[in-house]
């Protein structure tokens, strides 16, 4: 295999398409930051700034994503969870670590590492984040999908993750994306357990992960073991642009006018993507003029409080 091995996780740049899910190879298992006892430390800190997502282990893949945490609440502190993780029967995500100044250098080490490997086929990338899973054994992220691609790397314990295509309407609508982008609502995304057998399957084990592109819909099931995982997230051009385009897509559905799926008219995409980029440009215009703070998704990282 052709292998080129960058910084602290290794991808085939010769097989790599950035729109196509693969798994990845990864050396942060030993990493400090990762360490049960600093996971603690930057709990409390994400926990008093509101950016820690919790629910019990009672979710099922089919629970909806959006509202797990209040239909499955846990009521632990994040210290508390994490020092007894094992026991805690709790899902616990430390949100927009990349805010932390401590996590924003992990963060960056491993996204300067991809850097060069991703700009040359996708360039543009900005919107940087990065997302800890904490987790108690057999505990489950329900099925639901995200905006940004996203490497997922197994650090400790073992996790079956489920990863269906982004073009995959079986298991996301196209509705369900363009109200996704529009809105940042799942609400329709549903569950199926028929839908495992469309899925790609991995079993991660600490140094295995796997790439998954923008609005990959996926699942995760934790083993018997207390699991940590960490995700790299960010934006390009390209998935600024798909999203832009799923967003006007939902507007001129809500004025009774159905378009073709994005990405099947590239005309229709490119009228629909200039007259909607001039309009967002213009409001980031107007929100920099009257002192608001910046929403742009070409930040240069994730904006913190949008989840
Ligand atoms: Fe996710």
């Amino acid at each position: 295999m052709n292998s080129s091995v960058v910084e602290r996780v290794s991808v085939d740049w010769a097989e790599f398409d950035p729109w196509r899910i693969r798994p990845v190879r990864h050396r942060l298992m030993e990493h400090p930051l990762l360490q049960l006892d600093a996971l603690t430390e930057l709990g409390k800190r994400q926990e008093a700034k509101g950016r820690v997502r919790t629910h019990s282990s009672g979710a099922g893949p089919g629970t909806p994503f959006n509202v797990a945490p209040r239909l499955h609440p846990h009521r632990m502190s994040a210290a508390d969870t994490l020092r007894g993780i094992r026991d805690a029967k709790a899902w616990m995500s430390l949100l927009n670590v990349q805010s932390d100044p401590l996590y924003r250098t992990l963060v960056d080490e491993v996204l300067d590492g991809l850097k060069p490997g991703i700009d040359s086929l996708d360039p543009g990338m900005c919107y940087r984040g990065g997302w800890i899973f904490i987790t108690s054994p057999n505990t489950v992220t329900p099925f639901h999908f995200d905006k940004e691609h996203n490497f997922i790397l197994q650090v400790s314990g073992r996790k079956t993750l489920h990863v269906w295509d982004h073009r995959d309407t079986v298991a996301a609508s196209e509705r369900a994306r363009d109200r996704f982008h529009a809105y940042h609502q799942r609400d329709l995304l549903s569950w199926d357990e028929s839908l495992r057998e469309r899925a790609q399957m991995f079993h991660l084990e600490p140094g295995a992960g796997a790439y998954m592109p923008s609005t990959s819909p996926h699942m995760v099931e934790t083993g018997d073991e207390p699991s940590v995982t960490i995700s790299f997230t960010y934006y390009t051009r390209a998935t600024r642009r798909r999203s832009l385009l799923h967003r006007a897509h939902e507007r001129m559905r809500e004025r009774g006018i159905e378009l073709a799926p994005v990405g099947t008219n590239a005309m229709l995409d490119a009228c629909l993507h200039a007259g909607y980029r001039t309009l967002d440009d213009t409001r980031e215009w107007v929100r920099r003029r009257v002192g608001k703070p910046a929403r742009s998704d070409g930040a240069a990282y994730a904006i913190t409080g949008a989840l």
